[in-house]
């Protein structure tokens, strides 16, 4: 059986699992081998129209349905889901593979939440696994079989590239090196396009040129044999406009401000 044909089951329908479920179905995973559980009408109506997968308010129902299920609840909401599922997969008697997406659950909690023999997984995914380039950061449970490692790595590379942490303790990093990321580059986009508008393009203009700049510079960033020091270096003729506006930058302090937020994140992720 190739991958794509492998039943999976979302406890929770938000931004996340939206954006997971978006990158399978582009990658041919078919909609009749998905399952969303979700309390809200309006969810689950917005899941059906959207992605055309199954949908039910009842969490238990994963457990029947699916051979690999993500719990992509809040943090707070995983003992919770757990539990049901636990009873679930106890009363059929089954064994499946679990994937909590939660910042900052590690897999030893979820171990204790996740009664049974069930194989846990935590993972640290990105959005733009919706345009299949996400990243995935996961650490698997000390009692996880190579075969259900190989099975979590080929479904998440379906939606963009996987890291493996020995570590758990690394996890807060690739919070906020990965998870949460993808905020800062439409923060720093948002705030660029808001500025080409102050020096006289219109919003649309301003937004193409930022979009396309940003776009082009991670490609190159992401294929380039050059650092990306190197990249910058480029860009930047001695006492030209570039130098001008990395100089302002430094002169702000961005390293300490981008080290400042980073920080930040990864604390919440080791602290939730
Ligand atoms: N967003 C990101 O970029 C990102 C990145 C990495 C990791 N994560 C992780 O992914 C997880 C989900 O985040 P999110 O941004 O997708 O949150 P979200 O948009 O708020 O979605 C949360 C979902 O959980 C559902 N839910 C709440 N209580 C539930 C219950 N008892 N049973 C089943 N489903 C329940 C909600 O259902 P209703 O809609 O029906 O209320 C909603 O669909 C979090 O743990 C977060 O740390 C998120």
């Amino acid at each position: 059986m190739t991958i794509e044909h492998t039943k999976i089951a979302f406890i929770g329908g938000g931004n996340m699992a939206q954006a997971i479920l978006t990158g399978l179905l582009a990658a041919k995973f078919s909609p009749e081998n998905l399952l969303v559980c979700a309390p809200s009408n309006t969810t689950r109506e917005k899941l059906t129209e959207k992605f055309q997968v199954n949908v039910s308010d009842n969490n238990a129902s994963a457990a029947n349905f699916a051979e690999v299920i993500f719990l992509a609840v809040k943090p707070n909401m995983i003992a919770t889901v757990a539990d049901e599922l636990s009873l679930a997969l106890q009363s059929n008697g089954d064994d499946k593979l679990i994937i909590s997406l939660a910042a900052g659950v590690t897999t030893e909690q979820l171990q204790g939440y996740v009664r049974g023999n069930s194989s846990v997984i935590a993972a640290m995914p990105n959005l733009p696994s919706a345009v299949r380039q996400g990243l995935t950061g996961l650490v698997a449970a000390k009692d996880c079989s190579v075969d259900d490692i190989k099975l979590a790595d080929d479904i998440l590379r379906c939606v963009g590239k996987t890291i493996w942490l020995d570590d758990e303790n690394k996890m807060p990093a690739l919070v906020a090196t990965a998870g949460s990321s993808p905020a800062y580059f439409f923060l720093f986009l948002e705030a660029m396009i808001e500025s080409g508008v102050q020096l006289g393009l219109t919003h649309q203009q301003a937004e193409t040129a930022a979009v396309q700049s940003g776009l082009g510079a991670l490609t190159m960033a992401s294929r380039s044999e050059l650092s990306v020091i190197e990249l910058k270096e480029q860009v930047t003729s001695p006492n030209g406009t570039t130098q001008q506006a990395l100089d302002s930058f430094a002169s702000s302090q961005l390293r300490a401000v981008v080290n400042d937020a980073m920080q930040a994140a990864a604390r919440k992720a080791a602290n939730y």
